[in-house]
């Protein structure tokens, strides 16, 4: 929490004006502890008198005892490193954000017009938690249009973007201790999500083609395991597509072992490359499958779903009415009017077509500069490229040179769910830098791989991992 001081405002936002709960962030009694207890007891008296004796015990002890779910989660380590990465000078690869260029802003601007000018009074009001029917019959035509996937409206709940919707899921599967399998690499906002229910996690690791099915196997025939979270399109972290054999075998396998597949579609649009596949779900109705507009419209607006079958969906519409009763009415009727005025599909197009030149750009110029041992994917679509360093170089090294440099990215060991895996790996996104931030944040990397590693040699670009 950010305060500019210790005023009067400040005190009260802390402590707590008169007749006011107030909770705040144990942040701001940390950066300035010295300074407010020094403030607070000069002015003892003071709020003695004006608040009341049981006023100043209860605000003076600070002894919160937080829930056992805040122990198991880790913060954000992309949020923390995006803060040093804001200053103007710095080149970020480290963002995973659609490049903001590319927002529809004229047409959302009309498309809010619109529905704020003909139906003011009804797009402000609450709403149902399921979310507007007529953009989940959308999504639902989509589907159909898409992947020959075949789903009923009343299947689809609108949520606060995809972030969300894991959460949800986690909400109505997991006690703690319930085992969840993901990717290894995984996604990063699942494993802080599904944390936050005391899951246990089992990574799998990724190969070229998708996950490692042996492994999958073999690791549900030894334990038990409730959830399989994929992001098999254009995987963040790593980039990395599943075959169509691949995702046959996932709905296999889990059906197998009764084992419920949370598919995380969130980048399955942005292909610029190869052929469209179909999804999990095409296999397997155990398969909750998510979408959001956060990549082909915009994240700001906070706009997902989930599609799952019906004896699922009363659940979530419990928990869903229970977290904040519905999602954001506004963005919804918006997000209906851009859909129903403009060609989604030439704005995709348009997206695709500035990616898929970035990640070209970028795999370039890592051919051209960086030293041979270091390999890359070349992904067909989404937002991520993964480089993996030859095993004894660390990417958190790499990160302390290249930031002097002012170039960040996300070094791979937070995408793990232990502490020892991928530390010579790490994560690049092309999607929100422009041709000469690519070309001069890939050289700076270049030199500072080169200090680190000695050589001058060059990549092979065909390898992987
Ligand atoms: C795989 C994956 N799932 C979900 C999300 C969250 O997306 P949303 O903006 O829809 O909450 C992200 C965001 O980057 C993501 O990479």
């Amino acid at each position: 929490m950010v305060s500019d001081g210790v005023g009067k405002k400040f005190i009260d936002c802390f402590f707590g004006s008169r007749g006011t709960k107030c909770v705040s962030s144990p942040c701001v009694w940390g950066t300035r502890k010295d300074f407010i207890f020094h403030d607070f007891f000069k002015r003892k008296d003071f709020y003695r008198q004006y608040y009341g004796l049981r006023r100043i015990r209860r605000y003076s002890i600070v002894n919160y005892i937080f829930a056992d779910r805040m122990q198991a989660t880790r913060k954000s380590f992309i949020r923390e490193i995006l803060k040093v990465t804001q200053q103007p000078e710095v080149i970020s690869f480290a963002g995973g954000l659609p490049n903001p260029g590319l927002f529809p802003v004229d047409e959302i601007a009309s498309a809010s017009v619109k529905v704020l000018s003909d139906e003011g009074r009804n797009v402000l009001q609450y709403s149902t938690t399921e979310g507007y029917l007529p953009l989940r019959e959308f999504i639902a035509q989509r589907y159909l249009k898409k992947s020959g996937l075949k789903v009923d409206p009343d299947d689809i709940l609108i949520t606060n973007g995809s972030q969300q919707s894991i959460d949800l899921i986690g909400k109505i599967f997991l006690n703690k201790g319930d085992r969840v399998i993901i990717e290894k690499p995984g996604y990063l906002g699942a494993i802080q999500a599904f944390s936050i229910f005391e899951a246990e996690f089992e990574a799998v690791p990724l190969l070229e083609d998708g996950i490692d099915t042996e492994l999958l196997d073999k690791t549900l025939s030894e334990k038990n395991a409730k959830l399989f979270y994929t992001v098999p399109t254009f995987q963040n972290p790593s980039g990395i597509t599943y075959s169509e054999q691949k995702r046959k075998d996932v709905a296999r396998i889990l059906k197998k072992h009764n084992v419920v597949c949370v598919e995380d579609n969130a980048y399955g649009e942005l292909r610029f490359a190869g052929e469209d596949l179909p999804t999990i779900r095409n296999y397997s109705d155990n398969t909750i499958l998510m979408g959001s507009f956060s990549k082909i419209i915009a994240p700001g607006l906070r706009m997902g779903w989930i599609c799952a079958r019906k004896e699922l969906m009363e659940k979530l519409l419990i928990v869903k009415q229970a977290a904040d009763l519905h999602s954001n009415y506004l963005s919804q009727r918006i997000i209906h009017q851009y859909l129903s005025d403009n060609d989604i599909d030439r704005h995709i197009t348009k997206i695709k077509d500035a990616y898929g030149k970035r990640r070209d750009l970028m795999v370039n110029m890592m051919a051209e500069h960086f030293p041979e041992g270091v390999s890359y994917t070349k992904p067909e679509g989404g937002m991520f490229v993964w480089v993996t360093l030859p095993e004894s170089v660390s990417s958190l090294d790499l990160f302390e040179l290249a930031i002097e440099e002012n170039v960040a990215f996300v070094p791979g060991n937070p995408f793990y769910t232990d502490d020892t895996s991928g530390n010579n790996t790490l994560r690049l996104n092309f999607s929100n830098s422009d041709d000469e931030q690519i070309e001069e944040g890939i050289k700076r990397m270049a030199v500072c791989l080169e200090k680190l590693m000695g050589n001058t040699v060059r990549a092979d670009s065909q390898k992987l991992f």
